[in-house]
């Protein structure tokens, strides 16, 4: 099996940088995802590891082998773009079938390859049909296939759901799991998508403006945000922010200073800062107590101003002073808008960052 490790990689678009100086390893057989909004650089890392853009400087090793100066081809990695690109005048057959017709392979070879990727993607009743008419699931199957048949050492998918409704999102999720895990093959799967990342990885590497902001098990970057860009990033709705100081300590703890004269005791890793430092307290919505949830020491009193029934769950919008909270109360939560109610903030859902915007 072969692992994917980028060493200070870095790539511009003319004055444009693009990837700066990214270090990053993909285990060997598991599913990596990177994950990241817009422009962050997700497309030109994978165009690198292929072959399809040349770094400006940094190493790229497949299998621990420096690949840097290699084709395309010579990697053996293969491509999923977003768009299919499918081949529109040639049946499904031809389509999963070309790259290995263009390597040369027999064609009873060629045959018993496309027939058994398509069992796998289920699309084995359709290989006598032409691109558009298939739905969009099925496309997409098709362009996964198109990777599958050359086994290839490593996965790159880029984006591949973002065209397909949520439902069929959902479907194709379990599926690129069953697959990969039934493979066993090393794969790299960019989205800007936060539930495709937590849903489908064993590793999240999260990118911010070309750098990585947090690489990990999807669940330790969710509870351990390691800054405010992570912690902003993941979740919806979005952890809550409040700019804030520090009090002092007590009991190994620190003591933010909340409104209404209440405090929040949050446990650090680092020394205690001064009493007045400054720093962002974050607690994530599905962590905030409310009415009678919530203890009798350290409640504020919050005035409800939006409610957004969900079905399951209920998001209520408070403000308490200078500060606006999101709750997640239940689906049939008795909370109107007006009400006045209770809301604790637990010091030990509580995160803090300095003023550069790190965890402390
Ligand atoms: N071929 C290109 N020419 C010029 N700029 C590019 C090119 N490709 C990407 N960029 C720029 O590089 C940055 C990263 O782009 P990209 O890797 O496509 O991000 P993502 O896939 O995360 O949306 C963006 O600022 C984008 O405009
Ligand atoms: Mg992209």
């Amino acid at each position: 099996m072969t692992d994917v490790a980028l060493r200070r990689l870095e790539k511009s678009f003319g004055r444009t940088p693009a990837v700066r100086g990214i270090d990053l390893d993909a285990p060997a057989g598991r599913l990596t995802v990177l994950l990241g909004p817009s422009g962050c650089g997700k497309t030109t890392l994978l165009r690198l590891i292929a072959g399809l853009e040349e770094a400006d400087a940094g190493e790229i090793r497949i299998g621990g082998r420096l690949v840097n100066d290699l084709s395309p081809r010579e990697r053996d990695v293969a491509i999923v773009f977003q768009s299919y690109a499918l081949y529109p005048h040639m049946t499904v057959f031809k389509n999963l079938a070309f790259a290995l017709k263009m390597s040369g392979m027999r064609r009873a070879a060629i045959n018993a390859r496309v027939r058994e990727v398509a069992k796998m993607l289920q699309i084995d009743d359709l290989l006598a049909r032409r691109p558009r008419q298939l739905s969009g699931g099925q496309q997409q199957r098709v362009a996964m296939g198109r990777a599958m048949v050359r086994e290839p050492q490593v996965y790159l998918f880029d984006e591949p759901l973002s065209n397909l409704d949520a439902r069929l999102r959902a479907q194709m999720r379990a599926e690129i799991t069953r697959l990969q895990r039934a493979l066993g093959t090393t794969m790299i799967y960019v989205t800007h998508d936060q539930v495709e990342a937590m849903t489908l990885a064993d590793h999240v590497v999260l990118l911010d403006r070309g750098r990585v902001a947090q690489a990990g098990p999807p669940l330790d970057i969710y509870n351990r945000p390691a800054n405010l860009f992570v912690a902003s990033f993941l979740g919806a709705p979005p952890m809550n922010l409040y700019e804030t100081r520090i009090l002092g300590q007590v009991d190994g703890a620190v003591l933010v200073a909340l409104p209404q004269g209440a405090l929040a005791r949050v446990r650090i890793k680092g020394r205690p800062p001064e009493r007045l430092t400054p720093v962002t307290l974050g607690i994530r919505p599905e962590n905030l107590l409310l009415g009678d949830a919530a203890p009798a020491a350290d409640t504020l009193d919050a005035d409800v101003t939006r409610v957004e029934r969900l079905g399951a769950q209920t998001h209520v919008v408070l403000a308490c002073s200078d500060m606006q909270l999101i709750a997640i109360a239940d689906g049939e939560a008795r909370i109107a808008v007006g009400d006045r109610i209770r809301v604790h903030l637990p010091g030990s859902r509580c995160h803090l960052f300095d003023i550069a915007g790190r965890a402390m």
